[in-house]
């Protein structure tokens, strides 16, 4: 498939952007500083803190997952059995998992991922979501694939 030019100029801090690859959700989250600096916290909580295990190309394989931390590039599927998860930045949701400090929940059988799409532990999905190939073209537009 070809790739697709996201334009990211206009996302506000927090907020999500959804693109369309290859049939796939693909998200741009705009991390805030207060975002970022909670992952280094969970890294005891989620499964593969360093992505060892988790699908990403070698210039994500980082804490944050990105090329720059303030926006995370990830394939909206879950790794479970592939149901679309939702996006749940609020820090403080009692029925989310040990640990959460809001990122992405799954409600097809309750797998929860961190604002680096880390997977917690004690769910179903058995790695980090996906982070496909992207590079940025200028400040304002990542191509991905
Ligand atoms: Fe997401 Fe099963 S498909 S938890």
């Amino acid at each position: 498939g070809a790739p697709v030019n996201a334009d990211i100029s206009q996302m506000q801090p927090g907020q999500m952007l959804t693109v369309n690859w290859r049939g796939k959700p693909v998200w741009v989250v705009r991390r805030t500083p207060a975002m970022l600096e909670q992952l280094a916290a969970l890294d005891d909580v989620v499964r593969d803190p360093m992505s060892d295990n988790s699908e990403q190309p070698a210039y994500a394989k980082n804490p944050t997952r990105s090329i720059k931390p303030e926006y995370l590039v990830v394939v909206g599927i879950c790794t479970h059995l592939g149901c679309s998860p939702l996006y749940r930045p609020a820090p403080n949701s009692p029925d989310m998992a040990a640990g959460w400090r809001g990122g992405f929940f799954c409600p097809c059988h309750g797998s929860s991922f961190d604002l680096a799409g880390r997977v917690f532990r004690a769910v179903p999905a058995p790695t980090n979501l996906e982070i496909p190939m992207h590079g940025y073209l200028s400040e304002t537009v990542v191509r991905i694939g």
